[in-house]
């Protein structure tokens, strides 16, 4: 069997061990993938361990997503421009790194929760490294407008100047949403973590929108439910996300497309 692994600190709950099994049963693909955990000032050793033991790519979690972009000899053009890689592949002693966490929340809107972003006014809440590794693949379906707001504004304001030129996008304050309202609005601050909710504005939700968390866990996330007792239409958390990166890792190493809803039904009734 090929070897796979996802690599992070921690990394005792990772559903990706489940996920890529299931890939595996499905596609008939001979492989095994596990989980590793890499001390936090020992990533680049742990990477190079598991190449020369075998192994064929890894995944990365938190908190190495950028420290892995570093450690690559080469990068997709998507792994570049999020500036962060999730997806690790060894050749011929080379480490090559891709990012598929965009293209995963893409997919998900637009395939599993039928939410075309093409002419649609899109928020992005948070402007760290998950928000970073969204945006090219959010403008390359060509919304009307993205607007990332961050509790630093600045930062939002440099991230946007960072993708003025892959679409049309500006950075803000949550303050500064007053008045405006928006189709997909996707948390991917890390608030939920600490129970928080950004302060948004009312009204930012337009009358159907969809309320995106990149967070998932046992029932709402505290952003999804906010956006429940302000009756936003439709809700989501980011479970579909994992399962769409992973199928798009899975892609990357193997070039087969895994089917993700049975096991994106099977993680849910887990
Ligand atoms: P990640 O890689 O998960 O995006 P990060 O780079 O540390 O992590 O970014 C965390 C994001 O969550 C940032 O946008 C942060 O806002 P700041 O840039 O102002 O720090 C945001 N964040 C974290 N806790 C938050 C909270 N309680 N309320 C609002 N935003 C929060």
């Amino acid at each position: 069997s090929d070897r796979y692994c996802v690599i992070g600190n921690p990394i005792g709950h990772s559903k990706s061990p489940a996920i890529h099994a299931l890939f595996a049963r499905q596609t008939g693909e001979d492989l095994v993938y596990e989980a590793r955990l890499a001390p936090l000032d020992g990533f680049a050793a742990a990477v190079r361990a598991f190449a020369a033991a075998g192994g064929r790519g890894a995944n990365v979690t938190v908190p190495f997503k950028e420290e892995a972009f570093r450690l690559c000899d080469a990068h997709s053009d998507r792994a570049r421009l999020a500036g962060a890689v999730n997806t690790l592949s060894f050749a011929d002693g080379r480490i090559v790194g891709d990012n598929t966490d965009g293209a995963g929340l893409v997919r998900d809107l637009v395939f599993n929760l039928k939410t075309p972003l093409a002419g649609r006014r899109v928020l992005l809440l948070g402007a760290g490294g998950a928000a970073r590794g969204a945006l090219g693949p959010i403008l390359e379906r060509e919304p009307e407008a993205v607007v990332i707001a961050n509790r630093t504004a600045a930062r939002a304001e440099d991230l946007a100047l960072h993708f003025a030129e892959v679409g049309p996008v500006r950075g803000c304050g949550f303050a500064d949403l007053t008045g405006e309202s928006f189709d997909v609005v996707v948390n991917a601050t890390a608030a939920s973590l600490a129970g928080e909710v950004p302060p948004l504005p009312e009204g930012v939700f337009s009358p159907d929108a969809l309320a995106y968390d990149m967070m998932y866990g046992k029932g709402d996330t505290a952003f999804l439910a906010h956006a429940r007792r302000l009756g936003v239409a439709r809700l989501a958390d980011g479970l579909g996300m994992l399962v769409e990166q992973a199928a798009e890792a899975f892609f990357v190493w193997r070039g087969v497309r895994p089917d993700t809803l049975p096991v994106l039904a099977a993680l849910r009734a887990a």
